[in-house]
C-alpha cells in the first residue's frame, strides 16, 4: 500500500509502506475494506492494510458513514489521467476517534467526530486567514496545487480516502470537528464537504436581503445552496436542474424550479422570473461535467482514452470543461450582479465570454470550501431539535460499503432516485 511518506504531513511524494521499515510491533497487521479506484467507473470494494499513525499530528477515525459526492464523479469518469489503480475514494467522512497522535489535544479516542474533506494545519499564513483550502502546510507544491484533499487524484496529493473502514487523518491537531452524541450520522455528516460548500457558495453569491438568486445544478450542493440561501434572507430562490426527482426535491424546499429540457433559452427564463433583468446571484453548482455541452464532452471522452501524460497535458492545458451550466449562469446573472462557483473546473484555457462577463459588470468569486471556516455558522442550525436545513432526511440512500460500485453506478446515471448517498462500513 503506498502511503504519504513520512518526512513530510503530506504532498512530497509517496513511498511503499515497506519503506518506512517500521518495527513489525508499529505495523497494524489488521485489514480493512475500502472502495478503491481502479479505472474509469471501475471502483471495487477490496481488502486493504488498515492505516497507522505516522505523525504525531495524526488521528485514526473508525468510520460509521461516509457520503459519496459529484467530486467523486470526476475521477470516476473525466479526471482518470490523474488517478492510479489502488487509489482509495471518498472525502465526506465521520465516525469514531480510534487512536490520536501525541500532538493532538483536542480529540481523545472515543470521541465523535466529522472530517473536514480539505485537510489543513490551522496555523500557517493561509490558515490564519482561514483561506484553509490553500493551507501552505499540506498544499500540493508538485503539482501547483492548493490543500491536499481525501482521495482525490495526484493534484491534490493522493491522500487515501474516507469510504473505507478507517482513515489516517493528518494535521488532525486541527481538522476534525467534534460532535454530540445521539443524533443519528445523517445529522452531522454533511458538515464534512455538503453544507460548508454550500454555505461558503451563498455567502460568496452576496445575495441583497430579499434578493434573487439562481442556482444552476440540484445535486446535494445546489439543493442545500437553495435551503441556506432562503435561511439567508434570499427573497427569491430559481433552481435549474433536469432530473425530475431533483426539481421536485427543491420545489418541495420551497424554490421556484425550472426544468432545462423545457426551455430553449435558460438565460430567458430566469430574466422571465425577475423583472427581465436577471438574479441579483447566481451559484453555479453543477461544474465540470454539465449537460449539454457536446464538443467538450467529445473532448473529455478523447483525454480519458489518451496515454495518462498527454491526456494530463489536455486537461490541464486546454479547454476541456463541459461549460454549459457556467455560460448559462453568466447569462442569467444581472447587470452587477455576483457569480459564485462551487462546482470544479479543470481545463487551463476554458474559452469564456469575456465581453459579457466584462461588460455586465459581474463578479465572480470561486474555490474549493474553507471547511473549518463555516463551522461555527452551521452547527447551532444542527444542534436543536428542529431541523431547518432539513439534514435528517437528505440522504436519499444508504448503503453498506459493499455495495460502493453499485452506488456509484447510480449516484453517476441519477437511477433509483439517487440524489445523495451515504456509505456505511
Ligand atoms: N467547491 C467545493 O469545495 C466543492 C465541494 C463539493 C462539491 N463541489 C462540486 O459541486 C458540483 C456539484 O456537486 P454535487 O455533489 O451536487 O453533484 P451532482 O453531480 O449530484 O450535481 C450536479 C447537478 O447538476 C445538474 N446539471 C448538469 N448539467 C446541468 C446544466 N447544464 N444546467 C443545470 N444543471 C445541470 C445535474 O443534473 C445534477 O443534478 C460538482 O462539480 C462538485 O465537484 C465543489
Ligand atoms: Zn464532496
Ligand atoms: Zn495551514
Amino acid at each position: 500500500m503506498i502511503l504519504p511518506n513520512g518526512t513530510s504531513p503530506l504532498g512530497e511524494g509517496f513511498v511503499d509502506v515497506e519503506e518506512l521499515q517500521l518495527e513489525p510491533t508499529d505495523r497494524r497487521t489488521t485489514l480493512m475494506k475500502a472502495v478503491v479506484w481502479h479505472g474509469k467507473r471501475d471502483v471495487r470494494v477490496d481488502t486493504v492494510p488498515d492505516p497507522i499513525i505516522q505523525e504525531p499530528t495524526d488521528a485514526i477515525v473508525r468510520i460509521t458513514s461516509s457520503g459519496i459526492c459529484g467530486s467523486d464523479l470526476h475521477p470516476y469518469e473525466v479526471l482518470v489521467m490523474f488517478m492510479e489503480e489502488g487509489d482509495i475514494l471518498g472525502h465526506e467522512p465521520m465516525g469514531i476517534v480510534e487512536e490520536v497522535g501525541s500532538e493532538v489535544a483536542h480529540i481523545a479516542a472515543g470521541d465523535r467526530v466529522v472530517i473536514p474533506f480539505n485537510i489543513s494545519c490551522g496555523h500557517c499564513f493561509m490558515c490564519d486567514r482561514q483561506l484553509y483550502a490553500q493551507c501552505e502546510t499540506t498544499q500540493v507544491r508538485s503539482e501547483g496545487k492548493g490543500a491536499a484533499l481525501y482521495g482525490y487524484t495526484k493534484l491534490y496529493g493522493r491522500v487515501p480516502g474516507a469510504q473505507a473502514e478507517y482513515l489516517r487523518v493528518p494535521q488532525a491537531q486541527f481538522g476534525p470537528i467534534k460532535v454530540p452524541e445521539g443524533p443519528p450520522d445523517d445529522r452531522f455528516v454533511y458538515l464534512s464537504d455538503v453544507l460548508p460548500t454550500a454555505w461558503q457558495a451563498v455567502v460568496f453569491a452576496d445575495i441583497p436581503d430579499g434578493g434573487s438568486v439562481a442556482v444552476f445544478g440540484l445535486g446535494p450542493i445546489g439543493q442545500m445552496c437553495a435551503r441556506i440561501a432562503m435561511h439567508r434572507g434570499a427573497g427569491r430562490v430559481i433552481g435549474v436542474d433536469l432530473v425530475p426527482e431533483r426539481l421536485e426535491m427543491a420545489r418541495l424546499s420551497g424554490v421556484d424550479v425550472l426544468d432545462l429540457n423545457e426551455y430553449d433559452d435558460i438565460g430567458d427564463a430566469v430574466r422571465g422570473l425577475t423583472n427581465g433583468r436577471g438574479a441579483d446571484s447566481v451559484i453555479d453548482a453543477v461544474g465540470m461535467e454539465a449537460h449539454g455541452s457536446p464538443i467538450p464532452q467529445a473532448m473529455q471522452k478523447g483525454a480519458s482514452l489518451l496515454p495518462d501524460p498527454l491526456a494530463q497535458k489536455m486537461i490541464e492545458r486546454a479547454g476541456v470543461d463541459r461549460l454549459a451550466a457556467l455560460w448559462a449562469s453568466i447569462d442569467a446573472v444581472r447587470r452587477g450582479g455576483t457569480l459564485s462557483l462551487s462546482g470544479v473546473y479543470g481545463g487551463m484555457a476554458d474559452p469564456l465570454p469575456m465581453l459579457d462577463l466584462f461588460d455586465k459588470g459581474v463578479q465572480i468569486r470561486m474555490g474549493q470550501a474553507h471547511v473549518r471556516r463555516w463551522v461555527d455558522d452551521i452547527l447551532p442550525l444542527l444542534a436543536g431539535d428542529g431541523d431547518p436545513l432539513g439534514v435528517d432526511d437528505f440522504a436519499t440512500h444508504h448503503m453498506p460499503l459493499e455495495e460502493a460500485p453499485l452506488s456509484y453506478e447510480i449516484f453517476q446515471k441519477k437511477q433509483e432516485g439517487a440524489i445523495k448517498i451515504l456509505l456505511q462500513p
